[in-house]
């Protein structure tokens, strides 16, 4: 094994601005922990962009190599539940936040983090779903299990431009929903169409500023991305014992809204958490992405790209210029 590898690393200068450039780091400076795993492909998320760029409220510490996905293959583990050659997956938790992550050639995590990659996905489409994917499968579930169902009527997706919202309507249309997508893409009708969306809708729609307390209902349940003022007009617009999952805040994280839709619409608003969703959990939902909810449109979601190209496209997601989910290739 060489004794550096190379990685994307976030670093603050004297005037404490933020740059990130593609650097050789020694073996070093991957913190203690059990498993050491050699990552083939990692994929950019906005929570990654955020840590690159210097977000204290994910990362605190700098020097740093973001990436809160990786997939690849263990050359050492500390314990017996994982062999050199294992096929690996590791997403969420600390990895990428303040433990060193994907966009390195190499990870070392603890074992928990660690689960093997699901049989019937390839090392790519397991990135290609990443996060994104397992946080839209993760809503749907808890969706489900709190009575959602096809039959109660279509779900809107906001934020459905973007790698979380891509993916959530491919997943919803394989199980079956009629989806309503919101975006500021919603020129983009064909790619919306083939991921899934019945109805794609300019993401002003669900912009409300009338100030109304409760509005015409008009989808059963939502999965946002956006937060603030989408996430209130989803709750005011959404039908009786709708579920609204909370998933993010590419907008606004403020939340604009009257306790109405609850106690009068029985409305239910269900947070999702990815990164902490134990593992027996997590395990049942990454069986569902890879088999009945496997979208059947990773191609056109997600688009590989080098480390090399990973400054850029970092650059990009910020500014909400990336449509889908890019998924990094590290190694192999
Ligand atoms: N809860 C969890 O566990 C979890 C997991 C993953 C991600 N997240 C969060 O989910 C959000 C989306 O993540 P992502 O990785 O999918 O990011 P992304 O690919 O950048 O997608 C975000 C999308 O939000 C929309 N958007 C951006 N800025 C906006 C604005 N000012 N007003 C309205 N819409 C705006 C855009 O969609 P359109 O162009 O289609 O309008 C953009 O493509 C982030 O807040 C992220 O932190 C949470």
């Amino acid at each position: 094994m060489k004794d550096q590898y190379r990685a994307l690393v976030a670093e603050e200068n004297e005037n404490g601005e933020f740059k990130y450039m593609v650097k050789m780091l020694p073996f070093s400076a991957l913190a203690e922990n059990e498993v050491l795993i050699k990552v083939k492909y990692s994929s950019l998320n906005y929570k990654d962009a955020l840590s690159a760029s210097g977000n204290r409220g994910i990362t605190r510490h700098y020097p740093h190599t973001p990436g809160i996905d990786a997939c690849g293959e263990v050359v050492t583990s500390a314990v017996a539940g994982f062999r050199p050659g294992d096929k690996v997956l590791a997403c969420g938790y600390d990895l990428g936040m303040n433990t060193f992550g994907g966009f390195g050639e190499y990870i070392r995590v603890p074992a928990s983090w660690v689960m093997p990659l699901p049989e019937k996905l390839s090392s790519l489409e397991s990135m290609m779903l990443g996060t994104a994917g397992f946080t839209a499968g993760l809503a749907l579930a808890m969706m489900e299990r709190n009575g959602q169902h096809p039959d109660n009527g279509p779900v809107l997706v906001t934020g459905a431009g973007g790698g979380l919202g891509s993916l959530a309507i491919a997943i919803l249309s394989r199980a079956g929903y009629t989806v309503i997508a919101a975006s500021g893409k919603h020129h983009e009708k064909a790619y919306f169409t083939e991921l899934g969306a019945s109805e794609i809708i300019p993401r002003e729609q669900v912009n409300d500023l009338s100030g109304k307390m409760l509005l015409r209902t008009r989808w059963a349940g939502a999965i946002d991305t956006v937060g603030g003022n989408y996430l209130s007009t989803a709750a005011r617009a959404c039908m009786r014992h709708g579920n609204i999952a909370v998933c993010g805040n590419a907008s606004s994280h403020e939340l604009p809204l009257t306790v109405f839709p609850f106690i009068l619409n029985g409305v239910n608003l269900l947070g999702i958490d990815s990164a902490t969703c134990p593992m027996p959990l997590r395990k049942q939902i990454w069986e569902k992405l890879s088999g009945e909810w496997k979208p059947e449109s990773l191609e056109k979601i997600a688009e590989v790209v080098s480390l090399d190209a990973l400054p850029e496209n970092i650059s990009k997601i910020l500014k909400g210029e990336i449509r889908g989910r890019k998924v990094v290739k590290i190694s192999g």
